[in-house]
């Protein structure tokens, strides 16, 4: 069904329906659901949706009872998605529910799949057995189901959840079969106290997503080489959106859930200036402490938790959440006649354009150049009573010293990208670790490369440095191991840049009998299921 299809008449006779299933704590007015029926196609500005009880994105807590999502076609006026994840829980209906649990929780989880592709559900960033991991070498196949039974053993954060059907995995995401997870513990409920923010209110969680019009997912050859990326910004599934805030801190769960793109995101006043805030989480929960910053990567996958603190906000200003310009440094040598890259334009500047202008796809907003991602308007005087702890969490650093290193080396070859020279293949396991294992993986991307969003199943990460990181990152350098921000948290997805090398420690401990079989891949979803991708055991 194709959004776009409806006519604005028929959309506002389904609102009621729409109202029904999307509860935010703000109802929808007639002519903001009517704006985002329209989604991004109005020049009106949309409210953002906040993740109610129900609805779309509902927080929905099993607490133990099992619970069944069912993979189907899932368009609504309401949102840009094609399909979508449908449950009903204690009387409740929910689409792509946000998945509560609480650290030690069992969660029984039936996937149901009445599309007609085969599908399976990854939960990214825990740490679960083969069987439960979703990584594509298990499937619910079309009409059929696949059951899930685990203990979420990940610290408090966000997370998310997305399928992982080894070569559907972009275009099944894309088209709208993800959502987050929230994990909770005592830590955390401490956190939001002292922070003295609720969730829903004044701790927002915020889903990045680049999106093309329509709901559908039809890349060329260009974007199965560099990633697929849209010209429409959207947040929580609305374009454009604002937010009214009052004058105390806000708290946002930010998850980058775009196919390819990475964002540089900061938040700027009216007249342009940089406001800064503090980050507090990142992909694997909490950091040891706050760390004040202007801005942040964010790759596709990743997640960061900061704090902006808006009390010295006047009523009228405005703070916008952005994306920066930089330089996407996709260095990629130019492609031989015939291969994938041929006809792609390059839009930045320091590299001349690989192809001829007139095959430039209709993208008016290439990776790197800056975007207004959303508006908070200040509208309401408040007295925040929260503070931000000077210590957060406690975070294990792996034991590594003479652990063994691991190299890998990523690049393009053949027309495919690889690592260690290899493209993904279901029955090899080039990836052999011992049991209780702890190792450095040294992570090297060719200068003629592009940057690379390098995820791990099964195990939370540390960073312990970068060498030759591109100029563009040595302001954000924390520390003298060429450290950002964010690596200094429990990482399942790093960004490797073009010509720079990552060192991570890897702590591979688990608690599953035998073997268990994880990947380790890149998570431009275009470039994972192109092979990019190699599975690991560790037994
Ligand atoms: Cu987000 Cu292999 O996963
Ligand atoms: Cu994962
Ligand atoms: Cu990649």
């Amino acid at each position: 069904m194709q959004i776009r299809s409806f006519g604005r008449r028929r959309a506002l006779t389904q609102l009621g329906a729409i109202a029904s299933v999307f509860m935010a704590p703000r109802a929808l007015s007639e002519r903001s659901a009517a704006a985002a029926a329209d989604w991004c196609g109005s020049a009106e500005i949309a409210e953002l949706r906040i993740p109610g009880e129900d609805g779309w994105f509902g927080r929905l807590a099993p607490r133990g009872s099992p619970l069944a999502l069912t993979a189907s076609p899932g368009a609504t006026p309401a949102a840009p998605w094609a399909i979508s994840l449908a449950a009903r829980h204690r009387g409740r209906r929910y689409r792509n529910p946000t998945l509560t649990f609480e650290t030690g929780e069992r969660a029984q989880i039936a996937l149901e799949n009445t599309l007609d592709e085969a599908t399976i559900v990854h939960w990214h960033g825990f740490t679960v057995d083969t069987a439960n991991d979703g990584a594509g070498m298990v499937l619910a196949p079309p009409a059929g189901r696949y059951d899930y039974d685990f203990i979420v053993r990940a610290r408090s954060g966000l997370y998310w959840y997305h399928p992982h059907p080894h070569g559907l995995t972009a275009g099944q995401t894309y088209r709208g079969l993800f959502g987050m997870i929230v994990v909770e513990d005592a830590e955390e409920r401490a956190l939001r106290t002292a922070l003295d923010v609720a969730w829903g209110k004044t701790d927002i969680p915020l889903l990045l997503q680049d999106r093309r019009p329509g709901p559908a997912y039809t890349p060329d050859a260009a974007d199965l080489h560099h990633g697929f990326v849209g010209n429409l910004a959207t947040v929580n599934g609305s374009c454009d959106a604002r937010l009214d805030v009052a004058t105390r801190a806000y708290r946002f769960r930010i998850l980058n859930a775009s196919n390819a793109r990475t964002y540089r995101l900061g938040f700027a006043d009216a007249a342009g200036r940089s406001i800064p805030f503090t980050l507090i989480g990142t992909d694997g929960g909490l950091l040891a402490a706050p760390l004040r910053c202007d801005e942040c990567f964010l790759s596709t996958a990743e997640r960061i938790d900061i704090v902006l603190d808006l009390s010295g906000a006047r009523i009228g200003d405005a703070v916008q959440l952005e994306t920066r310009e930089f330089d996407p440094m996709h260095f990629d040598a130019p492609a031989a006649p015939g291969s994938p890259a041929t006809g792609h334009v390059h839009s930045h500047a320091g590299e001349a354009p690989s192809g001829d202008a007139t095959t430039a796809r209709e993208t008016p907003w290439p990776e790197g150049s800056a975007r207004r991602l959303l508006t908070l308007r200040v509208r309401q005087r408040a007295t925040w009573r929260g503070r931000i702890p000077a210590q957060l969490s406690t975070l294990a650093m792996p034991a590594v010293s003479g652990a063994k290193e691991r190299p890998f080396r990523l690049g393009f070859a053949k027309g495919s990208w690889r690592i260690n020279d290899r493209v993904f293949a279901m029955d090899e396991t080039p990836i052999e670790v011992a049991r209780d294992a702890s190792e450095v993986w040294l992570v090297r991307n060719y200068h003629t490369s592009m940057p690379h969003a390098m995820h791990l199943h099964g195990f939370q990460f540390r960073v312990l440095e970068r060498e030759t990181s591109p100029d563009a990152l040595a302001p954000l350098a924390v520390d003298d191991k060429g450290r950002l921000a964010t690596d200094l948290g429990a990482k399942d997805t790093v960004l490797v840049w073009p010509g720079e090398s990552i060192r991570i420690a890897i702590d591979f401990r688990h608690p599953f009998p035998g073997t268990q079989t994880w990947m380790f891949h890149c998570h431009n979803l275009e470039h994972e299921d192109g092979g990019m991708m190699l599975r690991m055991k560790v037994g």
